[in-house]
């Protein structure tokens, strides 16, 4: 098992992954001074396969367990499925000393620490990722939020869990298109960070494809660990933290220009980075064999590197007036070589125009 320590004062904790680890973890929650009864919120899909083991393991350990399955999807992550969840736990008259465990996906770990952030005022919580984004993305560093009508993400908070257990055997029954989706921002660490983890995973691509149990361990602690010092720099999302949106400028244009429907976050982001690399040559900043080698691995992984030429103009627009504008000005992530990015604000909107074409069929 491998541990990875997130260094944030008196918010720090451990995240800790590799195969089997569920028993050792839950021993070590034995020693803390919750409540003998936990409260676990999951996924129907994921709660089908991994809540029994979980449970088991738990009650073996003396845990009572409660839960609450949610539907799978994004729309469960919602401030009506948060009040449910908080009726439930008001009902049980839970104390602050209560533990509740997020075993899911990125929606399953938003809503339960968001939950888990409000109830009384926060309690204590344990992300158990399931799935690549999960463990690679959404499980480290605190973000926590549902969605409004108004806008994703927009009601949260930092709240950060005080452990993540990443059973990486769970992501052996992870359907293809979600693996290969969080494949995408497993490359950006490798783009905005890591030349040395690029070339690992351009050596193993075919066997990071497969899933293989050699690699995986490495290439998901990497990625914590490169999440972990971005977080530690910045916990609050006001500058360094801004890197992570390589490729997600243009990726959530894209999100929203098709409504949330015919891509996977991720895949939209594979389209985005390719569209930040464009960006980034128009600049002079970035070479484009490099600009082809990550396209290479994007291709061997099956994700897309172009959208539908008529939505051009939408994404253009969504581009200019994307939420995170500053100061009346976009900023972009850039490359400058593989494992390196600048913050790029002021582009021309000819040269985004010409990025855009680049990816446009
Ligand atoms: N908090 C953050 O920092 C952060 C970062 C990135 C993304 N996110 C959020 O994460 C969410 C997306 O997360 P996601 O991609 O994990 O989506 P998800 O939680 O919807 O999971 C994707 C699908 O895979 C299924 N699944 C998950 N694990 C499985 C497993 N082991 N076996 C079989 N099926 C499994 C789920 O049931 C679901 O159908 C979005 O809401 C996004 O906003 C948050
Ligand atoms: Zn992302």
């Amino acid at each position: 098992m491998e541990k990875i320590r997130v260094e944030l004062g008196e918010n720090s904790y451990d995240i800790r992954l590799g195969y089997d680890i569920l028993t050792d973890c839950v021993e070590r929650l034995r020693e803390t001074a919750y409540e003998r009864e936990v409260f676990v919120v999951s996924d129907r899909n994921v709660y089908e396969i991994h809540g029994g083991g979980l449970e088991t393991v738990l009650k073996n350990n003396g845990f009572a367990v409660a839960k609450y399955i949610i539907p799978a999807g994004e729309s469960s992550k919602s401030w009506d499925m948060a009040n449910e969840i908080l009726k439930v736990m008001l009902k049980k008259n839970y104390s602050r000393k209560t533990c509740v465990l997020a075993l899911g996906g990125g929606v399953v770990g938003d809503l339960t620490g968001f939950v888990a952030a409000v109830y009384r005022r926060g309690v204590p919580f344990i992300q158990i990722p399931t799935s690549l984004l999960a463990q690679v993305d959404s499980s480290v560093g605190g973000k926590v939020a549902v969605n409004h009508p108004l806008g994703k993400n927009m009601i949260g908070s930092f709240y950060q869990p005080k452990a993540v257990w990443a059973e990486l055997g769970m992501l052996e029954s992870l359907p293809e298109g979600e693996w290969l989706a969080g494949l995408a921002e497993v490359l950006k660490y490798a783009v905005i960070w890591d030349k040395e983890f690029f070339d690992f995973l351009e050596k193993n691509s075919e066997r990071v494809f497969r899933r293989e149990r050699e690699v995986l361990p490495k290439m998901i602690a990497v990625c914590c660990e490169i999440k972990g010092e971005v977080v530690k720099r910045d916990e609050k999302d006001e500058n360094l933290r801004n890197i992570l949106n390589f490729g997600h400028t243009f990726g959530h244009a894209l999100e929203t220009a098709t409504g949330y429907k015919k891509y996977r976050h991720g895949e939209a982001v594979a389209v985005g980075m390719v569209g930040a690399m464009h960006l980034a040559c128009g600049l002079g900043l970035f070479s484009l064999e490099e600009l082809q080698r990550v396209e290479k691995l994007l291709k061997k992984w099956h994700l897309p590197m172009s959208f539908s030429g008529h939505l051009k103009e939408e994404v253009l627009h969504l581009i200019e007036h994307d939420k995170k504008v500053i100061g009346n000005q976009v900023t972009f992530v850039l490359p400058t070589e593989i494992g390196n990015v600048v913050l790029k604000k002021g582009i021309q909107q000819k040269l985004l125009e010409e990025a855009l074409e680049k990816i446009a069929e």
